[in-house]
């Protein structure tokens, strides 16, 4: 890599975005690290799936520049774009079992079928989804779409990955395990992942850094452990330092070490 070389996978600069007359962006920029996990916070319509459907290029800002790699791709269609994503009901094919679930996009590439069925499995290995290759979606434990529903999106090879939220229709106990499985899985993989959630304790359990959004900004964007210790704001200071010392019992338990 050489010296001048950036470690920002994402630029965002200026970004607004406006439905009709409706602002729901206001000149928003930040900055994306390569290999960085990364989630978006805040209450409920306050744009962070507009900010994933601006950076995946089905929505395109009504002004301000996405800079992915060092090259403007704002007008570049989604599907030159190099970025994947994992929505919040998977939609995973019901009738497909979960290698074809996998293997569908590659049809559409110009890649033999030797090569298509070798990428397959390596990342049904990758994700540890061996022993379920022949079932179906419905016979699927919610972690074990989630799974398939990444591993679709990692069969492209993306250099990055949205999530929108979700986790979120799964219950309490197997949203633990399912995050300490996704943390697992990108310090394998080292790929950049931009997480949207509206749940406070995940975002702090799984991010370098966590962005706060309210009222068309970003309200605060810097480490878990930073955040809690120094939130920006009464905004930041209700809507997670108080809600997170409602729910835990210690910061301890939710923020790594390594996160600090
Ligand atoms: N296509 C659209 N047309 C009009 N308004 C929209 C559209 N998409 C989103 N919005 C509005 O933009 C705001 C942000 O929406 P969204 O990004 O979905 O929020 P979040 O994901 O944080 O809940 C909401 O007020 C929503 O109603
Ligand atoms: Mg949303």
């Amino acid at each position: 890599m050489s010296e001048n070389m950036s470690t920002a996978i994402i630029c965002c600069e200026n970004i607004s975005k406006k439905f009709g007359t409706k602002t729901v962006l206001e000149d928003i920029s930040f900055t994306v690290d390569r290999g960085e996990f990364l989630s978006l916070l805040g209450p409920s319509g306050c744009g962070k799936t507009t900010i994933l459907r601006m950076l995946i290029g089905i929505e395109k800002p009504t002004s301000g520049k996405i800079i992915k790699n060092g090259v403007d791709i704002t007008d570049v269609p989604p599907k030159d774009r190099n970025i994947g994503i994992v929505f919040q009901n998977y939609s995973l094919f019901p009738n497909m079992d979960v290698y074809h679930n996998i293997s569908y996009a590659l049809q559409f590439r110009k890649m033999e079928k030797e090569e298509i069925e070798a990428r397959v499995r390596e990342i049904i290995e990758t994700v540890g989804l061996e022993d379920h290759i022949y079932k179906k979606p419905k016979q699927l434990s919610g972690g074990q779409q989630q799974r398939v529903a990444i591993a679709r999106t990692l069969v492209l090879n993306p250099d990055i990955i949205l999530f929108d939220e979700p986790m979120s229709a799964l219950d309490a106990e197997i949203k633990v395990v399912l995050r300490q499985q996704l943390k697992d899985l990108q310090e394998k993989l080292g790929i950049t992942m931009i997480y949207v959630t509206h749940d406070q304790e995940e975002a702090f359990a799984l991010s370098d850094r966590v962005m706060v959004i309210n009222d068309l900004q970003i309200a605060q964007l810097d480490t878990p452990y930073n955040i809690y210790h120094n939130p920006a704001d009464q905004f930041v200071r209700r809507f997670v330092v108080d809600h997170l010392n409602q729910k835990i019992k210690s910061i301890e338990d939710v923020i790594s070490e390594e996160k600090k």
